[in-house]
């Protein structure tokens, strides 16, 4: 289905639960966070319900994301309740990897085939210090794992933070050099209360900055660029087996050529990441709404996705859902 700015609308993201094994700065407070209960969430019944409708206008593609996707039970079973839907054509999932060399395999059997892993440092103390858990080793191992069961690509997600870990920036991009990995490397964003606009704005690297660093390795050639591939700009260093990619969603405006749409684990439909304006689908399932007003719903959060985020780095917008709650 087209919007209203003649986006083709073909991705959902999906939320799966807003809880978390780990507790990143820029996402969590460390204490003090309050879940949604059980019963707030979607059922996995109720998600399917929501997918097979969006399919009917035009959904294609689908993300899993949390908080971390697999923490939920049975996630499995429910990724294979998705493969039944036939107009999918490819299931994914963004995650932490904590729980990675576990689920690989069932994933792959799933008929799973990219994923993509969110991890900002290559040291272990380091690992401590952003997400607040002691898991650095079984990241790796998941991701180890996974490319050894033939994940391709594997896309490593890094949150570039000054002061923080931008003096990986490089090393992360040499490990393209041997490792097929796609390394992309996202602007932080102002989310949620704890971790406001202040604490962004000082951490904040552009993506202009960060492959300026890169250029030091060496030439930086572009990657064939795909209005279906998403906000990130690709290129691969001279000689390397993966690639680089930038996500700024900051500086670039890739919103004209953004395709999805996003379902939080609590049944609300969103048009952006970063408007407020969401449309509760909870309610309508759960109170009998018929099938047509629900797919009305849809169609018109479809047609009123926001134009932009209108985000400045100087003046961002908080966002008052917090981010595990939407997903990324
Ligand atoms: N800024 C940028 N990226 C973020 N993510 C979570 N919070 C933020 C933030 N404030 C990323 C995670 C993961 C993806 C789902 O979203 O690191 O890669
Ligand atoms: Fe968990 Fe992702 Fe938030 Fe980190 S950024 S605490 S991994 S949901």
């Amino acid at each position: 289905m087209v919007d209203n700015h003649n986006r083709t609308i073909n991705y959902l993201r999906l939320s799966v639960t807003d809880r978390c094994n780990l507790r990143c700065i820029y996402c969590m407070p460390d204490e003090g966070i309050v879940f949604t209960p059980h019963s707030e969430i979607l059922t996995y019944e109720e998600m399917i319900h929501i997918v097979k409708l969006s399919v009917s206008n035009g959904i294609r593609k689908i993300r899993l994301t949390g908080g971390e996707p697999l923490v939920r039970r049975d996630i499995l079973g429910f990724i294979q309740k998705l493969q039944q839907i036939d107009e999918i054509e490819e299931i994914t999932l963004t995650t932490n990897g904590v729980l990675l060399k576990d689920f690989a395999r069932g994933l792959r059997e799933c008929g799973m085939r990219r994923i993509n892993i969110s991890m900002d440092t290559l040291r272990r103390d380091r690992f401590y210090q952003i997400t607040r858990r002691d898991f650095f080793d079984r990241v790796w191992e998941g991701i180890d794992e996974a490319e050894s069961l033939g994940f391709d690509p594997i896309k490593i997600n890094v949150v570039a933070m000054r002061g923080v870990n931008d003096d990986e920036i490089v090393d992360f991009a040499k490990l393209t050099f041997n490792k097929p990995y796609h390394v992309r490397f996202i602007e932080i964003m102002p989310f949620g209360k704890d971790n406001g606009n202040g604490w962004a704005r000082d951490r904040f690297i552009s993506v202009g900055e960060i492959l300026d660093r890169i250029r030091s390795l060496g030439e930086v050639n572009p990657v064939g660029y795909s209005l279906l591939g998403g906000p990130a700009q690709r290129y691969r260093l001279e000689g390397a087996a993966g690639e680089v990619g930038f996500i700024g969603a900051l500086s670039n405006h890739f919103c004209a050529t953004c395709n999805r749409l996003r379902l939080t684990s609590c049944g609300q439909l969103r048009g952006c990441l970063f408007s407020d304006e969401e449309t509760d689908l909870k309610t309508p399932l759960r109170t009998g709404g018929d099938d047509d007003s629900l797919l009305r719903l849809i169609e018109t959060t479809i047609r009123n996705k926001p134009k932009e985020h209108g985000m400045g780095l100087w003046e961002p917008r908080k966002c008052v859902r917090p981010m595990n709650r939407i997903g990324g």
